[in-house]
Formats: structure tokens, sequence, C-alpha cells
């Protein structure tokens, strides 16, 4: 199989996880580009769960290396307690086949007190919602300049020094502005070292250590997490996460040439969820919601919280083909719209008077637009034991085959069920 990047093409939780560990079988490294432990990935084999936020969705198939690339942010507390958690489950985590690029980012304990502080600060209609794992501020400081790379971790003098910068800084903001304790120097410092042995054996150059894979004939998965409306620049801004979520970072973000991403495959969910705050056009605040949200059992990997649910949205879908490259999609939970009388899909918006097929492009656009909905047949049999696209009720069919005209992009797998084999191959 060529490289292939996965990227959620809606807000997160579309299923990348599942479509990461099921691709892998056919792949040989799997690399996770940016974001950190604000994702939340399920993997559901033989009806076993696993939940992972930093460790890449591929770690459960034996023998794959997986690799967390530059672009990710790493809170080193939860990376050490989610490689104790998979060694309880038996997976191999040694460093010979789970390495960190040296040069990604470390979460610092006071990245995520000015994450948690900043947001409940903040006036109700200006909350972002984040997970407040300290996503936001990490990345400040990395683009800032002053951040802790993980490389630092074997060079205690070094790490000091960038804690105690740090906090000069953040200190002020602590007790001045949002009126809690100030951190010492010495409590980060005793803390972060206290698992800088379970991850120096880690560090690796995965930028090399990719140009050898392929000089071997291997086969490479990048992993995205989130979503493209998620993006920094291109998402519901300023409602998204603090990274590029496109597929074309999976370069940037592991250290290679745009030029080795070959297949872009976006995970699409067969309605459309959200967590946190921001503008969602197709959102249903009624008992349809309600009724995904309990079917599709939407709630968050990551902080448990209730996700948003709604109908699927063309114009969203289509701007994340533009700015993916999308060479097909993997449809997932369309098993949840089983049971529907109707299903709605969002055609195009109505803006300030016009029709629009993608979505507006100004900050706060979106909370002004009015979707326009086209209806479809819904279907009742329950379709987590099919197959094959034979087997699915021909309204299913009907369905999909409506997105990939809409959209323009081939759905070229089709998820009925959380698990590996609940899966149709067209
Ligand atoms: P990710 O963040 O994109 O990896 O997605 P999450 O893991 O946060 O959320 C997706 C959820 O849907 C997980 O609980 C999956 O096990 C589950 N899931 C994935 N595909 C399907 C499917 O086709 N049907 C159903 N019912 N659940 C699915
Ligand atoms: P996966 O990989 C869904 C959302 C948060 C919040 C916003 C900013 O599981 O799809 P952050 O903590 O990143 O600064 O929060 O982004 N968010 C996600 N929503 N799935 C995710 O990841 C998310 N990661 C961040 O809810 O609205
Ligand atoms: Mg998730």
């Amino acid at each position: 199989m060529s490289n292939v990047v996965i990227v959620g093409v809606q807000w997160g939780d579309e299923g990348k996880g599942k479509f990461v560990d099921l691709l892998a079988q056919e792949i040989d490294y799997v690399v996770r580009f940016q974001g950190g432990n604000n994702a939340g990935h399920t993997v559901i084999v033989d009806g076993k769960k696993a939940a992972l936020h930093l460790v890449p969705s591929g770690i459960l198939h034996e023998g794959k290396i997986c690799l967390i690339g530059n672009g990710v942010v790493l809170d080193p507390v939860v990376f050490v307690e989610e490689l104790d958690t998979l060694i309880g489950q038996g997976v191999d985590v040694s460093p010979n086949r789970l390495k960190i690029s040296s040069k990604t980012h470390l979460i610092m304990p006071y990245h995520k007190v000015l994450d948690k502080a900043r947001e409940n600060k903040l006036e109700k209609g200006q909350k972002i919602g984040t997970t407040g794992r300290g996503i936001g501020p990490c990345y400040e400081d990395k683009v800032g300049r002053v951040g802790v790379r993980a490389s630092d971790l074997a060079d205690p003098d070094l790490l000091k020094a960038k804690i105690a910068a740090a906090l000069k800084e953040k200190n002020v903001l602590f007790t001045a502005l949002y009126g809690i304790d100030a951190l010492a120097v010495d409590a980060v410092f005793d803390e972060v070292m206290a698992v800088a042995p379970r991850i120096i054996p880690h560090l690796t150059d995965v930028s090399s250590e990719l140009e050898q894979a392929w000089n071997e004939g291997k086969s490479v998965l990048f992993e995205g997490a989130q979503g493209i409306h998620l993006d920094i620049d291109h998402g519901t801004y300023p409602f998204v996460t603090s990274s590029n979520t496109v597929s074309g970072n999976a370069a940037a973000g592991s250290g290679v040439g745009p030029n080795k991403l070959d297949r872009i495959i976006g995970i699409l969910k067969a309605y459309t969820t959200r967590v946190g705050e921001g503008p969602f056009p197709t959102e249903l605040n009624d008992a349809t919601g309600e009724l995904l949200r309990t079917s599709g059992g939407e709630f968050g990997v990551t902080t448990g919280r209730p996700r948003r649910c709604g109908w699927q949205d063309i114009p969203v879908l289509r701007e994340s083909a533009r700015l993916n490259g999308l060479t097909d999609v993997a449809l997932t939970k369309l098993d949840v719209l089983s049971g529907f009388d109707t299903i709605q899909i969002c055609v195009a918006y109505e803006y300030k008077g016009k029709r629009m097929d993608y979505p507006p492009q100004e900050q706060g656009a979106l909370d002004l637009v009015s979707p326009v909905y086209e209806s479809m047949p819904g279907w009742k049999e329950d379709i987590t034991a099919c197959k094959t696209w034979d087997e699915l009720p021909e309204a299913a069919r009907a369905y999909v085959q409506r997105l990939e005209q809409l959209s323009g992009v081939p759905v070229s797998m089709v998820s009925v069920g959380p698990d590996r084999n609940q899966t149709i191959f067209r």
C-alpha cells in the first residue's frame, strides 16, 4: 500500500481511530503529526476497547512501528500513564516500536493551569470550551520560541532554565490576573524529571526514521487528530484547536516532503457532532438531536462531555475536500441512522439572502447561515451485520450515493459498527 493520510473532515470524533487501526494492518509505520491529548481515539478489537490520546492508533497491531512527530504537543505525565495502561493490556510499547521526535514540544504543568484559568475567566459566549489539557498554551510557547522540547529532558540544566524563564512570565498572570497561586520552579522541574527516564529511551529523529523506512520499501500512515473545522487557520476561528489539522500538516508535522502523501482519506461521520463551543449550522437542539446522541453514544472520550449532534453538512464537507485534497472518504456510523423515517442533508446555506455551496469565510459568519435541507427516505433495518455494499438497504445506499454526488468525493469504505470487522469496502 502507498502512504496514507487520515484526517477528520468535520469537528473531530468522526471515527479516525477505528480506521487508523483498520488500515494499519496493511501498513508498516503509523505517525501522529499534530494535536496532543485533546484527542480521544477509540479502537475496538474483538469487543475490547482501547482509548488512545497520544499513542498512535496503530499500536494495537503487533509489529507496527508508531511514531509521534514534531508537530504533536506531548504531555509527558499523560504519556507515561498511557504507556502503563497499554502495558497493563499486554501491548508492546517498547522504545523500538514507539518513538517520539526529539523536537516534539512538551505540555508543561503551567500550560494546563493557564488553559483552565483562561477558560474559567472568559464570559459565556467567549469560552472556547477547550479540553483543558494545555494544548493552546503549549503551542503558543512553541511559536513564541520559548517552548520545552522532548530532547530537553536529557539536558536538566536547559530544562530548568526554560521552566524558570516561563514561570517568570506565567506566575505574573496566575497571581495578578487570574488570582491563583504561583508555581514553583523546583516543583515543576521535579514533576517533569520524575517521568523523564521513561521518555528519553523513546526519543528519535522521526524524519530520518521515515526516510530509512521508505528506503526499505515500507509504507506509512499519517494519523490526524481533531477535524478540519477545528484547524487553527481554516476552522471556525476562534472556536478551534491550536494546530493545523489539514492533511498538508502531515508533512510539516513529521518532517517529510509533501510528495510522500499519496492517498488522503477523510473520515466522515454519517451525521455531524461537535464538542465545545462554536458555530454548528445543522445542530439539532431537539428530540432528534437527543436520539442521535444516545444511539450514537456521543459522549467525549477525553472529557466525557455530551457531543452536540446534527444532520450532515455538505458545505462543510465540500470545504474539507478542497482543503485536504481528499482522494476518498470513509463514512462512519451509518448504523446510527437506522430507524429514522426521513434523513435530512444540508446541501447549501442561505447567507445574507444568497445561496452558498461553501461556508462563508468571515469570523462569526457561520453563526448567521441557515441550512438548506434536502430530505431523503430513511431505513428501518439494523445494518450492523452487513458485510457487503449489496446487503445494505436501498435507502442506505441511496444516502451514501447522494453524499458522493453532492461532495464530489467517492466513499470507498462504509462503517456500520465500531469493530474492525464492521466495515464495508467498496
Ligand atoms: P476519533 O476521535 O475520530 O478517533 O473518534 P472517537 O473514537 O472519539 O469517536 C468515535 C466513536 O464511534 C468511538 O466510540 C468508536 O468506537 C465509534 N465508532 C466508530 N465507527 C463506528 C460505526 O461505524 N458505528 C458505530 N456505532 N460506532 C462507531
Ligand atoms: P479527536 O482527535 C473533538 C475541541 C475542544 C474545543 C476545541 C479547542 O478525538 O477528534 P483544545 O483543548 O484543543 O484547545 O480545544 O477543540 N477538540 C476536539 N473536539 N475531538 C477532538 O479530538 C478534539 N480536540 C479538541 O472540544 O472545542
Ligand atoms: Mg475523539
